[in-house]
C-alpha cells in the first residue's frame, strides 16, 4: 500500500512537469506500459492470499484511475497550451493600415498635351492629325523644301526609305488638312515627332503642337496675340512676356522664332511666321486673297517649365520615383 501511494505521488509529480504531449506519453508507459510499474503490481495480485486479494486489487485500481485523469487532464492542458500559442501566432490586426493597389496617373508630357489643346480650343481652333510615319513630299517638298536644298539639313531626320521618313516636325499635318479643306481654317495638330538629337533639352522622340490659321484678315498681330495669350493662360501668369526673334523656315515668311521670359531672362520655346506663298500655292489656295500665320510649340519644353523639370530625358526613363510626382 505505501507504494502504491509513493508510485501515485511520483506520477502525478512527473506529469505536472512534463510540458511536451510526447514525453508525456513516454512516461505514462513507465505506470500503464507493459513493463509499467502498476502493470507489474497487477501481475503480483496472484501472489497474494485470497483475503488479501480483493483490497489490493480494488486499492491498485484506484491508483491506476487517478494515474490516467492526471494524465488526461495533463493532456488536456497541453493541448490548450498550444492551440493559445497558435491563435496567439496567427492573430490578424484588422486596425493595420491596408496594402492598397495603387492609383495609375497621366504622363506629363500627356497632361500638358491635354492642357494645351483645351486652351487652343477654348480659343477656337479645331484638332487635325496626320501620320507619323509621313511621305517626304509632305515633311519637305510641300513645305517649300525641294529635295537637295540645304534647309533639309536642319532636321536630323530618321529616314524610312527613299520616299518615306519618321516626320521631323508637325508642319506637314498643316498641307494635309490644307488640301482637304478650304479657308478659313483655324487649326492645331499636337503628336510625336522624331529627330537624330540627343541631349539634356533634345530627345529623339518629342512632341510638338502646330497652329495654323488662314483668313481673309489674319497678321502678323494675330500671331502674337494667340500666342501670348496661350502661354499667359498655360502658365497662369499675366506678367509673361513674348519675344517674336527673327529667323528662317522655308514655309514661313517672315519667320520667327519665340521666347518667352522666363527667371529674369529668354527661353526658346518654337517657331512660327507667315504661311510662305509657295506652300499656299501647292495646296491651290488663292496666297493673293488669303493670309495665314503658323506656329510650332515644343511640347517637352513647355512641360519642363511648368513643371521644373531641368532635363527632358526624365521624362522618358519610365521612373515610376519620377513619374509619381505628378499623380
Ligand atoms: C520646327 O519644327 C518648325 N516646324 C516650327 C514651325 C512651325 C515654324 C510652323 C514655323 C511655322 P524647330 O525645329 O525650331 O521648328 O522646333 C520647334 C521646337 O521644337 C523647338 O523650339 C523646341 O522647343 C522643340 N524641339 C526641337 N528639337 C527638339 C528635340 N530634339 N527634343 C525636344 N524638343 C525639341
Amino acid at each position: 500500500m505505501e507504494e502504491l501511494q509513493q508510485i501515485l505521488d511520483q506520477a502525478l509529480q512527473q506529469f505536472s512537469a512534463i510540458s511536451d504531449e510526447a514525453e508525456l506519453e513516454q512516461v505514462k508507459a513507465r505506470y500503464l506500459g507493459k513493463d509499467g510499474s502498476l502493470t507489474g503490481l497487477l501481475k503480483g495480485l496472484g501472489k497474494l492470499s485470497a483475503e488479501e486479494r480483493p483490497a489490493a486489487g480494488a486499492r491498485i485500481n484506484q491508483v491506476k484511475q487517478s494515474i490516467e485523469s492526471a494524465l488526461q487532464q495533463r493532456r488536456d492542458a497541453l493541448q490548450q497550451n498550444k492551440l493559445s500559442k497558435k491563435l496567439a501566432a496567427e492573430s490578424l490586426d484588422v486596425t493595420l493600415p491596408g496594402r492598397g493597389m495603387g492609383t495609375g496617373g497621366l504622363h506629363p508630357v500627356t497632361r500638358t498635351l491635354e492642357r494645351i489643346e483645351q486652351l487652343f480650343h477654348s480659343l477656337g481652333f479645331a484638332t487635325a492629325t496626320g501620320p507619323e510615319i509621313e511621305r517626304d513630299f509632305y515633311n519637305f517638298t510641300a513645305l517649300n523644301i525641294p529635295e537637295n536644298h540645304p534647309a533639309r539639313a536642319m532636321h536630323d531626320t530618321f529616314y524610312i526609305d527613299h520616299q518615306h521618313v519618321l516626320r521631323t516636325h508637325t508642319s506637314p499635318v498643316q498641307v494635309r488638312y490644307m488640301e482637304n479643306h478650304k479657308p478659313p481654317l483655324k487649326i492645331i495638330s499636337s503628336g510625336r515627332v522624331y529627330r537624330v538629337d540627343s541631349d539634356a533639352t533634345h530627345s529623339p522622340m518629342f512632341h510638338q503642337v502646330e497652329g495654323l490659321w488662314v483668313d481673309e484678315e489674319i497678321s502678323f498681330a494675330n500671331l502674337k496675340g494667340v500666342v501670348q495669350d496661350f502661354l499667359q493662360r498655360f502658365f497662369e501668369r499675366d506678367d509673361l512676356k513674348v519675344r517674336f526673334r527673327p529667323s528662317f523656315f522655308p514655309f514661313t515668311e517672315p519667320s520667327a522664332e519665340m521666347d518667352m521670359s522666363w527667371n529674369g531672362g529668354w527661353l526658346e520655346i518654337g517657331g512660327c511666321g507667315m504661311v510662305h506663298p509657295n506652300v499656299l500655292k501647292h495646296v491651290n489656295i488663292d496666297s493673293e486673297k488669303y493670309l495665314g500665320f503658323a506656329f510650332g510649340l515644343g511640347v517637352e519644353r513647355l512641360a519642363m517649365l511648368r513643371y521644373g523639370v531641368n532635363d527632358l530625358r526624365q521624362f522618358y526613363e519610365s521612373d515610376l520615383r519620377f513619374l509619381k510626382q505628378f499623380n
